[in-house]
C-alpha cells in the first residue's frame, strides 16, 4: 500500500529545532507504532483479541516531534521531584490562546489539573448545592450524564436534534430547562463530543442569552477546539461571548487530544472570574488532582511547537473521513446523519441493522467501537477514526461483513 505522507510547507517560525526559517514539514501519519502491551486503556481492553480498538478517545498517531523530544530532554535529567509551574508553562497558554483563538487570558485565570473530567465535577460542587440542578444534553460525552448525579444534583437531561442538516440544541426545551428555579449549572460539549459539532457563533450566543436571562453557570469542555475539520466552521471559545458571560463560564482545556497526550495527564481550567475561581479551586483542594512534571513538559512543546503537526493531523483526518464517507456509501442501516466537523469521532446510527446489542455484534466481528448506549444513544456506535488509513480500511472492511449478516440490512 502507497504510503501517504501528509507534507505540509509552511512558514513556521517556532516548529522543531531550527528557529525563524521556512521548512517542509513531513509527518508519517501511516506508520503508527505498535500500542498492544504499551500500557494504553484504548488497546488493553482487547489484548490478545482480534478486535481493532476504535473506542476511547486518543489517536494513535506519534505525537508531535517537539512533544517527543521535550519529553525524552525531561526523562534525561533524571530528576522527577514534585513538580512547580513555571511562569513559562502559562505564557505558552496565555500566547497559544491569543495566536490560535484571539483570546485574552489572564496566567492567573489558569487552574492546572491532572484531567478535566475533575473539572465537571469540580464547576457543578462549586456552583450548585445538592438537590439542585444541572442542565445537559445528549447524547454526549458520559461524564456529562453521571457527573450530576455523582455530586447528588437533578441532571435535567435534554436530547440534541438534527434539523436542517446538522446537529443542535432544542431550545424550546433548553429554555424550559434553564428557566427552572433550581437550574444553576449548564454543561456544555464545544465542540461538542459525539456529534463532532463546531457552534455556529450565532447558537453559542443564543446559548448565552439563555445563561445570562436564568443566572447559570456554564461549564464549557473545550478539549476538542484545535481538530477542526470542517474548513468553513469557525470555533467560538464560549467565554469570549462577553464579560459578562466569561465571568459565568469555567472552560475546560488540554493540549491532550489534538497533540495526543492523554496519558501524560495534564489539563487546565480558565475562570476569570475571582469569586468562582476561588470556590473552583476549593472544591479540587486536597485531592492532589495536580498534573505531573512530563505533562506539563509536553504540554508547553505543543503549544510552542506544535502548530504545523497539528495542521498535517487535521488534514491526516480530513481524509480519513473521506474514505469513512466512501465506504458508508455501500452499508445500507448505517447512518453517519453529518460529515464530522470537528476532532477524530463519528457518530453512527445503526438502529436500522436490527441488531438488539450492535455494540456487542460489532465486536464479535472485530471491531471495538464505543458503545452509544454509554453516551444516552443506544442504537448508536461511535467510531474512533485517529489511526492509520490502513487500519481504518480494516475497521470499514470489518464494517461492511457485519453489515452483510445484520437481520434488519435496509
Ligand atoms: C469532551 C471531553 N471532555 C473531557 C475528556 C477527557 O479529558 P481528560 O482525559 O482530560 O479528563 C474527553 C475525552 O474523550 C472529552 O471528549
Amino acid at each position: 500500500m502507497s504510503k501517504v505522507i501528509s507534507l505540509l510547507k509552511c512558514i513556521c517560525p517556532s516548529a522543531g529545532s531550527i528557529q525563524g526559517s521556512t521548512q517542509t514539514m513531513a509527518f508519517d501519519f501511516d506508520s503508527c507504532p505498535e500500542r498492544a502491551g504499551t500500557d494504553s486503556t484504548k488497546w488493553h481492553k482487547y489484548a490478545n483479541r482480534d478486535v481493532i480498538p476504535c473506542w476511547i478517545a486518543d489517536m494513535d498517531f506519534t505525537s508531535p516531534p517537539a512533544v517527543v523530544e521535550a519529553i525524552k530532554r525531561r526523562a534525561d535529567h533524571g530528576v522527577f521531584g514534585y513538580p512547580a509551574q513555571r511562569d513559562e508553562v502559562f505564557v505558552s497558554i496565555v500566547n497559544y490562546l491569543r495566536r490560535r483563538h484571539g483570546w485574552e487570558i489572564r496566567p492567573e485565570w489558569i487552574t492546572f489539573m491532572c484531567s478535566l473530567v475533575p473539572g465537571i465535577h469540580a464547576t457543578i460542587r462549586c456552583a450548585s448545592k445538592p438537590g439542585e440542578s444541572v442542565v445537559t444534553t445528549a447524547p454526549v460525552y458520559p461524564p456529562f450524564l453521571t457527573a450530576p448525579v455523582i455530586s447528588e444534583r437533578n441532571p435535567l437531561k435534554l436530547e440534541m436534534v438534527f434539523v436542517e442538516g446538522r446537529w443542535t440544541f432544542d431550545w424550546e426545551k433548553l429554555e424550559v430547562a434553564c428557566a427552572q428555579p433550581h437550574a444553576k449549572v449548564l454543561l456544555l460539549c464545544n465542540p461538542y463530543n459525539p456529534l463532532a459539532r463546531v457552534f455556529d457563533r450565532s447558537e453559542l450566543e443564543r446559548l448565552a442569552a439563555l445563561v445570562r436571562k436564568h443566572d447559570l453557570v456554564v461549564c464549557s469542555d473545550e478539549i476538542h477546539c484545535d481538530l477542526i475539520l470542517d474548513p468553513k466552521a469557525k470555533h467560538t471559545i464560549f467565554a469570549t461571548l462577553g464579560e459578562d458571560i466569561s465571568a459565568r463560564t469555567v472552560t475546560l482545556m488540554a493540549a491532550s487530544k489534538t497533540y495526543n497526550i492523554a496519558g501524560l495527564t495534564c489539563g487546565f481550567a480558565i475562570i476569570p472570574d475571582p469569586q468562582l475561581r476561588t470556590r473552583f479551586r476549593r472544591v479540587l483542594q486536597g485531592l492532589s488532582l495536580d498534573q505531573n512534571v512530563f505533562g506539563l513538559a509536553a504540554t508547553q512543546a505543543a503549544f510552542d511547537h506544535g502548530e504545523a503537526w497539528r495542521l498535517a493531523c487535521v488534514d491526516y483526518l480530513r481524509g480519513n473521513l473521506d474514505l469513512i464517507e466512501q465506504e458508508l456509501k455501500s452499508m445500507p442501516g448505517v447512518v453517519l446523519k453529518a460529515r464530522p466537523q470537528s476532532s477524530f469521532l463519528a457518530w453512527f446510527d445503526v438502529s436500522a441493522l436490527g441488531f438488539e446489542d450492535p455494540h456487542a455484534e460489532f465486536e464479535k466481528g472485530g471491531i471495538g467501537f464505543s458503545n452509544g448506549a454509554d453516551f444516552g444513544g443506544p442504537g448508536h456506535v461511535r467510531l474512533n477514526f485517529g489511526c492509520s488509513r490502513e487500519k481504518l480500511r480494516e475497521i470499514l472492511r470489518r464494517m461492511q461483513a457485519v453489515v452483510a449478516r445484520a437481520p434488519g440490512k435496509a
